[in-house]
């Protein structure tokens, strides 16, 4: 035990420093801090991930999403790439489901997540060396000391294979669902939550990543944990989602903490409609050829005649759009790549966190002199 806390500790620290240095500070934690109201999905929706999804209400963080008939990717393209979605909206408790088939392959981690701004978590995680299993987790206020949360469960072909998977969270329960089946059930008084005081319990948002863990540099025992270094020849990792659904329990505008505790009795349901719902409830837009049948025969001779000068036009506006993209397009993906490692790190620092604990507490490692 005693040998190797020293590397746990250089471990933490290394972490830590990466994280700070590269904070963003557009995040808040309402814990020390006063911060800005979450904004509340309100509602149920589920979303087809077949195509585009709705940019007002998600963000792609890191990397692009790439869609086909069954869903979308999310794809390490090269070495040190990653991927990463973020709900703009919270629940404040609710239902998640996320159908995924994980990404294969040593050292890479697809995870889905709830995670809140205290960084209460309840977690899905595949390792990429094990197709047949997932993992269930739970934290409170990102509290490591103890790691012996973690949940094994057994699913086939999670590589091949979507499989329902679903988090159902309450301010009582907390339960993992595979395909209908109950897999693991954890409750607000029980020992494992300390009582309530390790229950996540705060409004969160939804995260979807697939990223690599077994990097040069890493400890051994997320490596360990990975199933070692990520072989990059053997690129890309896909991650595919084809539909989550996620359900709020509360109705309203936004969640807001008032004072420090992050327990659920501080947070206030502001009422209202909220965001999320209005943009739902936006009709879908119109078909061009519904439009065109809305016009009289009238409007569509004029419309031949109009073409023809629009089509001068347009072919111009159209040049110099293209220009213009080309460059925003660059631009955006300068700014992704400097967003990246802030971002990654908020996500993936519990989880780093969370295996130097374990390994603490169970001493079975051994650091490499
Ligand atoms: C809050 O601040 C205290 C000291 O001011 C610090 O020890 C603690 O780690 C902070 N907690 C979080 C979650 O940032
Ligand atoms: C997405 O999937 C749904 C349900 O399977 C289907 O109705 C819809 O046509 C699909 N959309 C695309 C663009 O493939
Ligand atoms: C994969 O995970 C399942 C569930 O935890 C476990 O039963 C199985 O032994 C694991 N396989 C490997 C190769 O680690
Ligand atoms: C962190 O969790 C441990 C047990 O897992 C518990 O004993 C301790 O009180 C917790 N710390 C805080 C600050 O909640
Ligand atoms: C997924 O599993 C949950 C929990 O069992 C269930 O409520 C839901 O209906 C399932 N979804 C589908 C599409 O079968
Ligand atoms: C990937 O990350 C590792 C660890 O930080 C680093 O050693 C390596 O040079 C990186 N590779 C690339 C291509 O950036
Ligand atoms: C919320 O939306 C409903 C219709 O969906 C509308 O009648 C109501 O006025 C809205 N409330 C607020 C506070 O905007």
């Amino acid at each position: 035990m005693r040998s190797w806390f020293p590397f746990f500790l250089l471990a933490l620290t290394t972490i830590a420093r990466v994280s700070n240095a590269e904070y963003t500070g557009t995040e808040c934690n309402p814990i020390n801090k006063t911060c800005s109201a979450d904004p509340a999905l309100g509602t149920e929706h589920t979303w087809l991930f077949n195509s585009t999804i709705d940019s007002e209400l998600w963000d792609m963080k890191t990397g692009t999403l790439d869609y086909t008939s069954e869903g979308a990717e999310f794809t390490i393209q090269t070495e040190n790439a990653s991927t990463l979605l973020v709900s703009n909206f919270y629940i404040f408790f609710g239902v998640m489901e996320a159908h995924i088939k994980m990404a294969k392959g040593a050292g890479i981690i697809s995870s889905v997540i709830l995670q809140s701004d205290d960084l209460d978590e309840i977690d899905w995680e595949w390792v990429g060396y094990n197709t047949s299993g997932v993992q269930s987790n739970f934290f409170g206020k990102g509290n490591t000391t103890t790691s012996d949360r973690g949940g094994y469960h057994a699913v086939a072909n999670a590589d091949t294979e979507f499989h329902n998977y679903t988090t159902y969270w309450d301010k009582d329960r907390l339960e993992w669902w595979i395909d209908g089946d109950l897999m693991r059930t954890v409750k607000y008084s029980e020992p494992l939550a300390v009582y309530g005081k390790n229950y996540p319990q705060t409004p969160c948002q939804v995260k979807v990543s697939n990223w690599p863990v077994g990097v040069k540099g890493q400890s051994q025992g997320n490596l360990d944990w990975g199933g070692g270094l990520v072989d990059w020849s053997d690129v890309p990792f896909t991650m595919t989602v084809s539909k989550i659904r996620v359900q709020d329990f509360s109705t309203g505008k936004e969640y807001k903490y008032t004072g420090h505790t992050g327990t659920y009795e501080s947070i206030e349901v502001v009422s209202g409609n909220s965001t999320a719902q209005t943009q739902l409830d936006k009709e879908p837009a119109k078909t061009l050829s519904q439009k065109w049948d809305d016009l009289g025969s009238g409007a569509h001779i004029g419309v031949y005649c109009g073409a023809a000068v629009v089509g001068a036009l347009l072919i111009g506006a159209f040049v110099f759009y293209c220009l213009k993209q080309r460059r925003s397009g660059r631009l955006q993906r300068a700014l992704n790549d400097g967003a990246y490692s802030a971002e990654l790190t908020t996500l993936e620092e519990s989880k780093l966190r969370w295996r130097q604990s374990e390994l603490r507490s169970k001493g079975s490692y051994q650091a490499v002199p």
